[in-house]
């Protein structure tokens, strides 16, 4: 893999994105890895992230200067640069001055690195210190005002690096220089396609699992068809589908999954009705981490029952009663990262497929999408040949409609939901803005109420919140700015047919600070 270096900054998994994009593999390890753990993973390429510190900062983190002896191609980008130029010799100055955003630079000498892209070009930039001098052996490729060197190379040793940010789409010729240093820099092909992935997961399910029984919980979404449809080609009958009905679904979902789903891959689908299961254990909860361990638990439980139905029919049938041991997830790894699973970072939720299993689980997880992103998975779902009508779903959290009531959970609160959700997702479908959205959940706030004039008399009723998203990969995001005649059908058709609304809200808040779904 190309080794991307994550010094803490929120870059490092958009660096991972692109090279992807350039068909190169890769994957982030944190900067506490030795020079030792780096090569050990044997990598075609590393890529040192930018960093919030200043190489000067107390506790800055370092970079062993044995990381440019090993021989294996390096790009440094922004304090990944700094660190890579004060580590092997050049000056890296203190001005006080900063660059931040779009950045003119200027190319004194293309070199590999930066062929093919202009001598002008805008790039963006987010640093204080500044590179003074290039070490020994290395050309100068790229200046700005506020920076004397913004790029260098020395290709003999392939050590090349960047001021700016090329893995935001802000620097007009980003990708080109990522590409530039992959496939030049370090002779790497582009060749990293779903097709590959579906091979070496297809290869890694099979030694993982063997011959044993394995069952895989299906919601319907994305993540958990793709999941669902790799292991099958890995592994055939060996594999059941369980698709818990957890009575926090929207409308129309069982069906679809029914339908569409066992159509085209052939699975074996299991469907349980586990409504009272789920109600009975949310109920007189409303903290948003106790409900979602809650649904984590409960979804485990259900699983188990499965599992111990799955045995019993085959002892019936008389087959060999294999265990089941395996249970299939779609965790992503925005999700893992999320769940407080990269180096330093904090659990922000616990995402029900990662953070919310209880710690008396009985399965072992097959986690086949685990390194993936959304994006990604989609390709490997089309290359799978599964349902384009679920492979651009929008996607619909495990925990489902249980997360996006405000309040305590109740048959009649998701029934309200459930009714709105169906008029803005018919509504934005009618428009043709599904591809501009990322996802609009949509949102009760069950315990609050305002008052409203409907017909001739005064309501109580709650709010329902419209939070529709663009978003790359969820790790962050903007508010759609939705047309305001869509919001207006949608907000009139909910207060009218829906019982107990009786206003309608637009969110306006982008990811960070707030987050795509409110539990
Ligand atoms: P947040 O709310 O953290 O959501 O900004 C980021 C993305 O993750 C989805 N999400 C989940 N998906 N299980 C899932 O499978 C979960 O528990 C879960 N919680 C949030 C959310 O819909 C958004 O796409």
């Amino acid at each position: 893999p190309v080794l991307v270096v994550d010094f803490g900054a929120q870059y490092a998994q958009l660096i991972a994105r692109r090279v992807r994009e350039a068909k190169v593999y890769s994957e982030i390890v944190p900067h506490t890895f030795t020079v030792e753990q780096m090569l050990a993973k044997d990598p075609a390429a590393i890529i040192l992230s930018g960093g919030p510190s200043s190489v000067y900062a107390q506790g800055a983190p370092f970079v062993d200067p044995a990381l440019f002896e090993a021989g294996v191609p390096v790009l440094g980008i922004c304090y990944g640069f700094q660190a890579m130029a004060q580590a092997l010799g050049g000056k890296v100055a203190q001005t006080g001055l900063s660059e931040y955003g779009g950045t003119e630079v200027e190319v004194c000498s293309a070199g590999v690195l930066l062929a093919e892209t202009p001598d002008h070009q805008t790039t963006w930039m987010s640093h204080g210190d500044s590179v003074h001098a290039a070490p020994e052996g290395f050309e100068v490729l790229a200046t700005s005002s506020g920076s004397p060197v913004a790029a260098f190379e020395d290709t003999s040793r392939r050590l090349y690096g960047v001021q700016w940010h090329p893995e935001v789409k802000h620097s007009a010729h980003g990708q080109a220089v990522l590409e530039r240093f992959l496939y030049e820099g370090a002779g790497l092909a582009p060749d990293w396609t779903p097709g590959n992935v579906i091979a070496e997961q297809v290869a890694l399910i099979r030694e993982q699992v063997g011959d044993a029984r394995v069952i895989c919980g299906l919601s319907g979404g994305v993540d958990s068809s793709v999941a669902a449809a790799l292991v099958q080609q890995a592994v055939g009958d060996q594999l059941t589908c369980v698709f818990v009905d957890h009575g926090l679904l929207r409308a129309g979902e069982v069906e679809q999954v029914e339908r569409d789903f066992v159509a085209a891959t052939g699975v074996k689908l299991v469907v349980m009705d586990e409504k009272q299961r789920f109600l009975a254990a949310l109920a007189g909860h409303s903290d948003p981490e106790t409900k979602r361990k809650i649904i984590g638990r409960e979804f485990i439980r259900a699983f188990e029952q499965a599992a111990r139905d799955i045995v019993g029919e085959s002892r019936e049938h008389d087959s060999d009663d294999t265990e089941v041991k395996f249970l299939v997830q779609g965790t992503l790894y925005p999700d893992v990262v999320e769940s407080g699973g990269g180096e330093g970072t904090a659990n922000i939720k616990s995402h029900h497929n990662v953070g919310g299993l209880p710690d008396d689980l009985q399965f072992s997880l097959v986690e086949p999408l685990r390194a993936l992103f959304k994006d990604e998975v989609r390709a490997v779902g089309r290359e799978l040949g599964v349902p384009e009508v679920i492979v651009a779903r929008q996607p619909f959290p495990g925990p489902g409609l249980g997360i996006r009531i405000v309040g305590e959970v109740t048959a009649e609160r998701l029934e309200i939901l459930r009714a709105a959700d169906a008029i803005a997702r018919e509504e934005l479908t009618k428009a043709g803005l599904d591809d501009e959205i990322w996802q609009c959940p949509v949102v009760l706030l069950a315990d609050v109420r305002s008052v409203g004039v409907q017909g001739d008399g005064r309501t109580y009723g709650h709010p329902i919140v419209l939070r529709p998203v663009s978003s790359e990969d969820a790790m962050t995001a903007d508010w759609t700015r939705l047309p305001y005649d869509v919001l207006a059908t949608i907000s009139t058709r909910i207060t009218n047919e829906v019982k107990d609304v009786n206003r309608v809200v637009l969110d306006v808040t982008s990811k960070p600070p707030g987050t795509i779904e409110w539990e």
